[in-house]
């Protein structure tokens, strides 16, 4: 269900982008097909809601996909009655089950729904469990994933910061970034973004550049509109435009996020990231990937494993509903694509900078995650 709504989706009290509402078992999205020229907030009732906005991209963005698919469970398990703590271990996998198969590439959602399904297994198991003992633990899991992304936001933004004006050397960086991963693709503050905003918080951000990111146009229409709201000095690209920004407006070092980080530190990103990559590292500018340790899949070994979603040809051939490409035209649109850890100079996250093992073409995620 729709409701259009007049509110801001800036809380203007604390200057906060709120894409994602959540408040005693009610939850609405801003609709992010229509940002940034109109502002209005889906409710989102259930489960199948849920599954729908994410699977239409009304929310997304690799946390916002895996908070949004939790939080719309927490919505059924807020109205909801069990028979038996069995019983609603069955509904939340099942529900599990279903929000998996919205999107595929982003591993948030995965790792999201294991440990959902693995806690309510759990809860259930234990003698004479009873219904609400798995409702009330899985919800409380739920609605603590919020702040613990804003905190992971946090502290990527304050890592990031610190790695690129090391490495650079310079008191005041100039950063080029690509998609959308701020306010509108987590729970708040954002990880690549995130970074930028920090460096604008410590006053060594000299200007931000954002990519349109063809075909969905997220730098376009949402991070530029994250840029401009919070009076970032910024300025927009198209990405056809990123190999002579490099080598005209010296770009300091590139921020982007991921969607999933797989063992050896190959990442799945919005498509052209990697084309991005490759002009970086022509150009001597160093490339940083961003993203929580929720975004890393140690079970994949490298980046070929990945799954690439595709998605409908109308994206590229159209825009807000208007064609623009010529009636007749094939289209090929994968939504992703994997850039080779021998392109990251490191990768940022909330427990401090993955850098490689001296000399070493990629990084060792595995060692990364258990020693910290
Ligand atoms: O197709 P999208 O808009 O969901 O893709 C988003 C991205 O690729 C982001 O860069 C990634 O999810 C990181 S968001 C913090």
């Amino acid at each position: 269900m729709t409701s259009p709504s007049t509110a801001p989706s800036i809380n203007m009290a604390e200057n906060k982008l709120e894409a994602i509402r959540y408040r005693d078992g009610q939850l609405s999205i801003i609709n992010q097909l229509k940002l940034p020229l109109v502002t209005e907030y889906d409710a989102i009732s259930s489960v199948q809601d849920g599954w729908d906005a994410i699977r239409e991209m009304r929310v997304r963005g690799a946390p916002a996909i895996a908070i949004v698919a939790a939080l719309s469970l927490a919505v059924e398990l807020h109205k909801r009655t069990f028979a038996s703590a069995g019983d609603a271990a069955a509904f939340i996998k099942t529900s599990l089950d279903h929000l998996r198969t919205s999107r595929p590439t982003a591993v948030n959602l995965f790792e999201a729904a294991n440990k959902l399904e693995a806690l309510s297994a759990k809860l259930a198991a234990q003698e004479g469990a009873t219904a609400q003992q798995v409702v009330a633990g899985t919800l409380a899991k739920i609605e603590g994933m919020m702040a613990a992304d804003i905190a992971d936001n946090r502290a990527i933004g304050k890592h990031g910061a610190e790695a690129i004006l090391a490495k650079t050397g310079k008191d005041k960086v100039r950063i080029l970034t690509h998609c959308n991963t701020g306010s509108l693709a987590t729970a708040q503050y954002g990880t690549a973004l995130g970074v930028i905003r920090c460096l604008h918080e410590l006053g060594s951000l000299d200007h931000a550049f954002c990519t349109e990111t063809r075909p969905y146009n997220q730098g376009a229409r949402l991070t530029a509109y994250e840029l401009v709201t919070e009076k970032i000095p910024s300025t927009l690209v198209a990405d056809s435009m990123v190999s002579v920004l490099m080598k005209e407006k010296d770009i300091s070092a590139v921020v982007v996020g991921a969607d999933r980080v797989v063992a050896n530190g190959d990442t799945a990103n919005k498509i052209g990231t990697y084309q991005i990559a490759i002009a970086a590292k022509h150009h001597g500018v160093p490339f940083y990937v961003a993203a929580p340790i929720t975004s890393v899949d140690l079970d994949l070994p490298d980046g070929s494993h990945i799954v690439i979603e595709e998605r409908k040809g109308d994206e590229l051939t159209h825009i807000f509903g208007k064609r623009l490409a010529a009636p007749g035209i094939n289209t090929w649109n994968p939504a992703f694509d994997v850039t080779p850890a021998s392109l990251i100079t490191g990768i940022v996250t909330e427990r401090g900078v993955v850098k490689k093992p001296d000399g070493a073409p990629e990084f060792d995620m595995h060692a990364f995650v258990q020693e910290t």
